[in-house]
């Protein structure tokens, strides 16, 4: 999707900034909840084409001049940092693997003060490769996407032959101390359903955890239905027919996984009910798309443009008042059980995960 058919970002002059909000405090909403976990897309490019998230074709990429700079993101980071309150950092994408300065945007992310914890969601290929540079530079965790473990599978989900490279990707984040390896799984009706199990089993041998996401509204083909979603529900059954699967009663705080022990533990499974569970009252996430607006959620309408602001001269201390006046906004809920839900006009990978 090319960005001139996104709607206009959510701007506001900075006249109209509300009293109370300008010049202090952290990233606030009219809810009281407080953002303190940024996700930072690095590109709208992936190497992967899974079916629920981009076509075999691909998308529109965002043209590179509107894409941030490595400078400017690492800029936007220590705003969120140093002046908002911000202390955890995930890098996503699109695949954020894809992106050359990675290493350096997170060595610099980690030098910040106070340090947050940073993390990366990626799809692991190439990560063979970078585990260690990534580990030096100060990377904390590490999540990866696999949906099936069997290669014939694989290429149907991914339009791409390339199992292998994810499989060494993983060991590498392990050898190179990148633990726990948490994966991320996501099923499809009369698609990899069947896979909950083998998947389960390849973590537990490996010392993976896993995590089963239910699949949300942020298909670029808009294909999704709630008839065809795979709920949390269908997977504990699934998974139940040939482990033992016991509630982990440790407190999840804001984390969305609820978490169970398999056959007794200490290894655990998580199911990030999205859908039918949403937590999206305890939410704590700010988003920063590759091409520099603030979404306050996943399924945001709008977007507050910082990165206009930015290159027209916005000193700190206004940015980061344009990001609290776009967290204000921010909505109580999801809302995809409402008639009303539209699905935001961007997909997963222009939105990072
Ligand atoms: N629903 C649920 N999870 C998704 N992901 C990508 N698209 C969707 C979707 N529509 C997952 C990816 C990745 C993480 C960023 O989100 O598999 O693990
Ligand atoms: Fe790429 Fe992630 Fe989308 Fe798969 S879900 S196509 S790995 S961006």
């Amino acid at each position: 999707m090319s960005s001139s058919s996104l709607p206009d970002p959510w701007v506001r002059p900075a006249a109209a900034v509300p009293s109370g909000v300008a010049g202090t405090g952290g990233l606030v909403d009219r809810h009281g909840r407080v953002a303190t976990d940024l996700r930072v897309s690095l590109t709208d490019r992936c190497n992967l084409r899974c079916t629920y998230c981009m076509p075999p074709e691909g998308l529109d990429w965002l043209p590179k001049v509107e894409v941030l700079t490595d400078e400017e993101i690492v800029r936007l980071v220590r705003i969120g940092v140093e002046e908002l309150g911000i202390r955890e950092v995930r890098f996503t994408g699109g695949e954020p693997l894809l992106r050359p300065g990675l290493v350096g945007i997170v060595a610099a992310t980690t030098a910040l003060r106070p340090r947050p914890e940073v993390s990366l969601t990626t799809n692991s290929i190439g990560l063979a490769r970078v585990a260690p540079a990534l580990a030096a530079a100060g990377l904390d965790r590490i999540n990866c996407s696999l949906d099936t473990v069997d290669p014939v599978r694989f290429k149907q989900l991914t339009h791409r032959d390339r199992l292998d490279d994810v499989l060494a990707g993983l060991a590498a984040a392990q050898a190179a101390g990148l633990t726990p390896v948490k994966v991320n799984a996501v099923l499809m009706r009369g698609m990899n359903e069947d896979d909950a199990v083998p998947l389960l089993d390849f973590c537990l041998e490996h010392g993976y955890q896993l995590r089963f996401i239910e699949q949300m509204p942020l298909d670029a083909h808009h294909a999704w239905t709630r008839g065809q979603m795979v709920t949390a529900e269908d997977i504990l059954e699934r998974l139940s027919a040939a482990h033992t699967l016991t509630p982990d009663t440790e407190d999840r705080g804001s984390a969305p996984a609820e978490r169970w022990l398999v056959d007794g533990g200490p290894a655990t499974v998580g199911v990030i009910a999205s859908v039918t569970r949403s937590f999206c009252g305890a939410c704590d996430r700010t988003r920063l798309t590759a091409d520099g607006q603030i979404r306050n959620c996943l399924f945001a309408r709008e977007e507050s443009d910082l990165r206009t602001a930015m290159r027209a001269g916005a000193t700190d201390a206004e940015l980061a008042d344009r990001w609290r006046i776009a967290t204000l906004a921010k909505l109580p809920g999801h809302g995809i059980d409402d008639p009303s839900f539209l699905q935001p006009s961007r997909p997963m990978s222009a939105i990072g995960g």
